[in-house]
């Protein structure tokens, strides 16, 4: 079955043209443009294909009896962004985002949604600050809005935003609550994106100043930082497939934003160290598993479907961990192959300057992980589903993919703490429910394999559900609800859904039990 999904993390077809069946993975040292031309990409079935395919019938791996702990000082949050919870869009001075302009376009939203009311956030944070304590959680991460810091993007800043997000991080601060605060949440100025938005290289330098603005402002607070929320997601699916704002429908724009991202990752982390601000910084990226295509569980995959997997690994994982980890860029994730960004290397080398990877791959604190499933291709690319969806057609639930991916880190990339600042599934039906029995096996199969990874020696440091409260989904507007509690948009009322008190038991413990 191919998946069509009305927000393809990858992509829902690929181009027809057959695996070339030759090319080990070879990367791309630092340097830039030349070494970029210089390489032929190809996705050949032979390259070192180390977690990629694991039987799709699962592991035979069994949770032990009792509980599982996590290490001492774990954080346990919940995580929300700005645009997504604040609402308040014309209060304090705020500017327009990009996410305020694509809402306003008719068909891109469901219901016509727009970024208010939202859950009122703006408003009602000291009462939200209150629920948190009463859940139990001991971490929060939000998501600083770009256009309340500087309205335009650039230029002078508004005080009323800075002062928003400080009294937002003191209140955590004064009730025990670690925060953890990401830069860029996908809600670009306006006024960047009329001069070409992460297409161009001038919006990474305009972001590292933004940046440095909030870690000078906030940086005698203990913050998790995080710079750029799924860099992956804003240029597939804002960039190519039209679906998230800036609503663009262009491969060479997808590619372009993904190293401007990663540039402006880059620079933010610079910025953080000369600020000399406590507290550490990294990037936020979802990963995902990519597994072979098989309609016979017990059937080896063909090498034509090998080659699909490992191009389509690049696309979905290596295309930003290797850059931000390693300093290269892999040579797989751009051509004409099945599983592949269809466009040619030049486009990524053209915009990658001497310089730019040891930029990219400045030594950052933490790494954040976002996790929500799994995903599978067939020969030609395209997508497969083999596990349970939810209501977001694109999410393929497999909690034993988290291991992998975390255990991946361990085994192929140098050493960092990690997080799992992403985690959750939305109820069904948009109205939701409070009895979310889903939402809590689905939490705790993940933790459990969390903690599995923790006994495996996986440094990993903190976990954070998705999402605090129902809110503004994107392109589903409020009518996909991820919330822990439940949010009644006409009457702003807040309610916990079941789960939370589940979820508070497991904190209380630092172990979950399977
Ligand atoms: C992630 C986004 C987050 C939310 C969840 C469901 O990709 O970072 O804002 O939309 O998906």
């Amino acid at each position: 079955m191919v998946q069509r999904a009305s927000r393809p993390d990858v992509a829902p077809a690929a181009t027809p043209d057959g695996p070339s069946g030759v090319g080990r993975r070879t990367v791309l040292r630092l340097g830039g443009a030349t070494g970029v031309l210089a390489l032929l990409a190809g996705c050949g079935a032979d390259g070192p294909v180390v977690t990629l395919t694991p039987s799709p019938s699962g592991s035979t791996w069994t949770p032990p009896g009792g509980p599982l702990a996590f290490p001492d000082g774990f954080r346990w949050g919940a995580a929300t962004s700005a645009f997504q919870v604040e609402g308040s869009t014309t209060v304090d001075g705020r500017g327009v985002s990009i996410w305020d302009t694509f809402a306003a376009r008719r068909g891109t939203v469901r219901g016509g949604a727009t970024g208010d009311p939202a859950a009122d956030h703006y408003r009602l944070w000291e009462q939200d600050l209150d629920l948190m304590v009463e859940l139990g959680l001991g971490a929060y991460r939000f998501s600083v809005a770009w256009p309340r810091i500087q309205p335009t993007g650039s230029g002078p800043v508004e005080q009323r935003g800075v002062d928003f997000y400080a009294r937002l991080v003191d209140g955590l601060l004064e009730r025990g609550i670690h925060p953890a605060a990401t830069l860029y949440h996908w809600d670009l100025p306006q006024p960047l994106q009329d001069a070409g938005g992460w297409e161009v290289r001038d919006t990474a330098a305009r972001f590292a100043e933004y940046a440095a603005i909030m870690v000078d402002a906030l940086g005698d607070r203990e913050i998790d930082w995080l710079t750029i929320n799924e860099p992956k997601t804003t240029a597939y699916v804002g960039h190519r497939y039209g679906a998230h704002a800036p609503g663009l429908h262009d491969v060479d724009a997808a590619v372009r934003a993904v190293h401007h991202q990663l540039l402006g990752h880059g620079l933010a982390v610079q910025a953080f160290r000369a600020s000399g601000a406590v507290g550490g910084i990294g990037a936020a990226l979802n990963l995902q598993p990519v597994y072979a295509a098989v309609s016979d569980p017990d059937a080896e995959p063909d090498a034509a479907t090998l080659a699909a997997v490992r191009c389509t690994d690049a696309v979905e994982n290596r295309l930003f961990l290797d850059p931000v980890l390693l300093g290269t860029y892999p040579d797989d994730a751009i051509g004409s192959e099945p599983g592949q960004l269809p466009t040619g290397p030049e486009t990524l080398a053209e915009v990658v300057r001497d310089g730019d990877l040891a930029i990219i791959s400045t030594p950052a604190d933490h790494l954040a992980v976002q996790y929500y499933g799994v995903t599978a291709v067939d020969s030609t690319g395209a997508t497969a589903v083999q596990y349970p969806t939810t209501d977001a057609s694109w999410q393929q639930v497999h909690a034993e993919g988290l291991h992998e991916t975390l255990t991946r880190l361990r085994d192929e990339y140098p050493a960092i703490p990690l997080l799992i600042t992403e985690n959750g599934i939305p109820d069904r039906g948009a109205e939701g429910t409070l009895q979310d029995v889903e939402r809590e096996s689905y939490l705790r199969d993940h933790l459990v394999q969390a903690a599995r990874a923790v006994q495996d020696g996986v440094d990993l440091r903190g976990y954070y559900a998705w999402s605090l409260l129902d809110n503004f989904e994107w392109g589903e507007g409020y009518e996909q609800r991820w919330g822990l509690v439940h949010v009644d948009f006409e009457t702003q009322v807040r309610t916990p859904k079941d789960s939370t008190r589940w979820f508070r038991t497991v904190i209380a413990a630092n172990a979950v039990e399977a």
